[in-house]
């Protein structure tokens, strides 16, 4: 077990804060076919004074640290995936270490958020890479139990290296990010190329990227689409940087955008029997990967 305080060094009182305000932000649409409300501006001016200071410490501390010096060296450091090998079921208990477990209600909160999702994805009858896809998704929180500030492992990704988009939630904090001085990353592609393609851009570095790299051999480019880019808010729900993707972005973010509903709003759902689950989730973690990923 790792000797770390459940609330793993930042303002939220855990990961899921910033998830519960994803949802405050991005509410369920009521209706599957009228998803987007006409009150979105006003929604969102009320989601900004609303915000819990916890929160909006949280993306101050994000907008303010993550530079392009800062990625590229946590990129140099964590994509050797030399810190620890790990099967399913330690991944999912080391991932079950983030929380406080004093509290009987949320003991599980990782390992209950995946196996929601995933059950949510097999009951439509999506393929089972899919279904695997919702399990694994968010096991780059590891992040947090190597040492990383809470600020580093979650959060809505945005591109670095270029002007940033005006959709990104509380921009304004981005004016204190020291790449603000530096002109040639502050143009609208920045130190990038029109039409570059998503691989060929810097995100701002977390859990999506890393748990990418982790699995990128071997799922089909609709699951490493889903993993590498569900925090990238701006891109997938707001739709800003389409002028530094290529073609094949704009045609697997839909899947994207397909997997988006099932992270954030099957969180409610009936809780998962994990004991039940556990035998049908390892045929499925044998079926793709070997029986220990490199993290
Ligand atoms: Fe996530
Ligand atoms: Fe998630």
């Amino acid at each position: 077990m790792v000797d770390l305080p459940p609330a793993a060094n930042g303002p939220l009182k855990d990961l899921e804060e910033w998830e519960d305000d994803l949802r405050r932000r991005y509410p369920e649409p009521a209706n599957e076919l009228a998803p987007q409300s006409t009150k979105a501006k006003e929604e969102f001016r009320d989601y900004r004074t609303t915000t819990r200071p916890s929160v909006r410490e949280f993306y101050r501390l994000n907008h303010l640290y993550q530079t392009v010096d800062f990625v590229r060296a946590k990129r140099d450091d964590y994509l050797r995936l030399n810190r620890r090998k790990m099967g399913l079921w330690d991944g999912l208990e080391f991932l079950n270490t983030l929380v406080d477990d004093s509290d009987p209600d949320t003991a599980l909160p990782q390992i209950e958020h995946l196996l929601q999702t995933a059950e949510a994805i097999r009951r439509d009858g999506h393929p089972r890479w899919f279904i695997l896809t919702g399990l694994i998704h968010d096991f780059g929180k590891v992040l947090c139990l190597f040492g990383e500030p809470q600020w580093a492992v979650v959060g809505d990704t945005f591109p670095v290296g270029c002007a940033y988009a005006e959709e990104i939630v509380f921009r304004e904090f981005l004016d204190e990010n020291p790449d603000r001085e530096r002109p040639e990353y502050q143009t609208p592609c920045g130190i990038y190329e029109k039409g570059c393609g998503m691989d060929n851009v810097l995100l701002s570095w977390g859990h999506d990227e890393y748990m990418y790299h982790v699995v990128k051999d071997y799922l089909p480019p609709e699951a490493l689409y889903m993993i590498r880019y569900h925090s990238f808010y701006p891109g997938h729900r707001d739709g800003a940087y389409a002028h530094l993707m290529n073609a094949r972005d704009r045609k697997y973010f839909n899947a994207v955008k397909a997997f988006n509903p099932y992270d954030l709003y099957t969180k409610a759902a009936e809780r998962p029997d994990v004991d039940t689950l556990r035998p049908y989730y390892e045929d499925l973690w044998n079926e793709f990967f070997p029986p220990q990923l490199a993290f």
